[in-house]
């Protein structure tokens, strides 16, 4: 979603401003922008589209400026323009604000502001915030902004400059992330760690309600009660070659490369084959405590979500335990049965998304115990938890997860295997489970010498209008993924169904035109989706099926089979997905799409 980068130092700001902007392009945008000040005034630069267009706007400029605020904004408030693109500026042209994040009293605060006078150039709720600081400005801007803040109802990250103190960036959070990266005799303010690896990978996080004023001899921080305040330094502990391509062709396809690596990560330490379970340090939950969890509620968005259905069906299974999947959007408003006796655990690759964030808080005021199921190191989940499992899958660029997806369910695997050896299951089956979950990277290496089988594949069903993922039990879940990649890189439809359930309605579309993707693999409910695969046959679909290698059964029904290695069933979601990720890319590669910023997509969504 939107992205904030801020520089303070001797160096040249311009260039390093939309370096930095460039590292958060991934997290999808519509417009961008950027303001310094020379020679004591604010020069504002904005363009409509991608950053090539501000790039070649701001050819045709040169700056000597030291200071500056760069953005790239995911509409919220107003269409993707010039005009309503960041910074936003006072009537009098000095103070220049980035926000990530919505003010949601702004239409009264505008009205207000309005009738003392102020002229407003933009339809964004953001606007608010320039005009309210220079409403306040008594010769400070650091007691402006904090005097405009009290004002705001709702979530920003925000970062502030002003002509009057061309040395100083001012930076405010709450809801919307937002760090510090120190360097030597310069600092930045920055969104998201990314911007500023190449500089710095000592960061200071901001928490909620906190204030920075940034120099580039160093920062002062402020807590929500203006007290002065002094913070943990954190370093970033991935470098500059895990978030750049290196050699492929898109963010995503190398991130669906790296899985057999990103799940060796997962699971790296963390499984006992003797003992026949697993080691989860970060839980904060002692066995007793888990003793005493009667219920599991899990909450997330988008992929996440469908990582939390195939967990929905492993815990029930092995730790017998009744488990709820609700997305977090609904979660959060629905005054949901939640106790200190229901386990709550929430699934955020970015550990930032407003909604999973909301149903947290929800979940603790109720006073239940939550886990989270996170990527992001340092996130605000990772923080507000009371314990988890990280991914350490590594930094995923590409705005359809791919890698933390598997990550995650790997992640959901453990917990089910150390829960379930608490609970239900033998030592034997322990073991069982640990040498399957042990065997999966080289498995997943296999799937993807696949590659070239899928994207031959995907030429065929380049022009396809329409897509139908049927699964069922396990795989019923991965449909539900495969057909969101599908749609939300190629923009074809696809819906994802529980197969059985497609008597109920899909059928009615099913015709020689409509591809039907089988996940299918020989799991408890092969014989089933057998049957439901000859019910496609038998209405002319074309069918193309994920199955296990060595399938006489299935193999014969369909127009196309790709293979994937035997496992056991709870974990060939994490086999069967990956296919379904590659016909997603090869497809959306084929119609011309840009793969890593899909159109109105955002990776991490930081409103509500
Ligand atoms: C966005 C991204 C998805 C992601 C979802 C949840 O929609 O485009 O890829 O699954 O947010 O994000 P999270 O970071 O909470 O897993």
């Amino acid at each position: 979603m939107c992205g904030i980068v801020g520089y303070v130092g001797p160096r040249q700001a311009t260039p390093l401003l939309l370096e930095g902007l460039k590292r958060l392009e991934y997290r999808g945008y519509d417009s961008a922008g950027l303001a310094v000040v020379v020679d004591g005034a604010l020069v504002v630069q904005k363009a409509a589209g991608k950053m090539a267009v501000l790039e070649a706007q701001l050819g045709r400029v040169a700056f000597s400026a030291t200071v500056g605020l760069a953005h790239t904004r995911w509409a919220t408030h107003g269409a993707p323009t010039s005009r309503n693109a960041h910074p936003h500026t006072d009537c009098g042209g000095v103070v220049a604000v980035v926000h990530n994040g919505i003010i949601e009293n702004s239409g009264a605060l505008r009205t207000m502001l309005e009738e003392r006078g102020h002229r407003f150039a933009s339809e964004t709720d953001t606007e608010v915030i320039p005009h309210l600081i220079e409403q306040f400005y008594q010769g400070s801007l650091e007691d402006a902004v904090a005097a405009a803040l009290r004002e705001l109802e709702g979530a920003y990250g925000i970062a502030v400059i002003s002509a009057r103190e061309p040395d100083t960036i001012v930076a405010a959070r709450r809801g919307s992330p937002l760090l510090i990266g120190l360097g030597e005799g310069e600092n930045f303010v920055a969104s998201d760690p990314s911007a500023v690896l190449a500089h710095t990978r000592s960061v200071v996080y901001l928490g909620e309600g906190e204030m920075a004023v940034v120099r580039p001899s160093g920062h002062q921080l402020r807590d929500q009660h203006a007290a002065p305040l002094t913070k943990e330094i954190s370093q970033i502990d991935w470098d500059l070659s895990t978030i750049e391509r290196g050699g492929y062709a898109h963010f995503m396809l190398k991130e669906i490369c790296e899985q057999p690596e990103s799940l060796r990560n997962t699971l790296r330490g963390r499984l006992l084959e003797e003992e026949g379970t697993a080691r989860l340090g970060g839980l904060n939950l002692a066995p007793e405590e888990l003793a005493r969890v009667e219920r599991i509620v899990i909450t997330a968005c988008g992929t996440s979500w469908h990582a939390a259905l195939v967990g929905e069906y492993m815990l029930e299974e092995m730790a017998r335990l009744p488990v709820e999947v609700e997305y977090a959007s609904e979660f959060r408003y629905r005054n949901p049965m939640v106790d200190e006796r229901t386990l709550v655990i929430v699934i955020s690759q970015s550990g930032e998304t407003a909604d999973t964030l909301a149903a947290l808080r929800e979940a603790k005021r109720r006073g239940a115990r939550t886990l989270g199921i996170v990527n992001q190191v340092g996130s605000t989940i990772a923080r507000e938890v009371d314990g988890g499992i990280y991914l350490h899958a590594g930094p995923e660029i590409g705005v359809a997860s791919t890698k933390a997806f598997t990550s995650q369910i790997a992640a959901l695997a453990l917990f089910t295997l150390m829960l379930g050896r608490l609970r239900a299951l033998s030592i034997l089956q322990g073991r069982e489970i640990v040498r399957a979950l042990r065997r999966l990277p080289e498995q997943l290496e296999a799937v993807l010498t696949k590659r070239d089988e899928v994207e031959a594949l995907a030429e065929r069903y380049v022009r396809a209008t329409n897509v139908l993922y049927l699964g069922r039990g396990y795989n019923f879940p991965v449909a539900l993924e495969g057909a969101l990649k599908l749609k939300e890189i190629s923009y074809i439809h696809a819906e994802g169904y529980p197969a059985a359930e497609m008597k109920h309605g899909p059928i009615a579309l099913i015709d020689e035109l409509m591809p039907v993707i089988f996940v299918a693999p020989r799991d408890g409910v092969h014989a089933k989706i057998m049957s439901n695969i000859e019910e496609v046959r038998a209405r002319g679909g074309r069918v193309i099926a994920v199955v296990t290698e060595g399938d006489g059964a299935i193999t014969p029904l369909v127009d196309h089979a790709i293979a994937i290695p035997e496992t056991m069933d709870m974990l060939t979601p994490i086999l069967t997905s990956v296919p379904l990720q590659l016909l997603a890319y090869f497809v959306a590669v084929r119609r011309g799409c840009n793969v890593d910023q899909p159109r109105n997509l955002a990776k991490s969504v930081t409103v509500e």
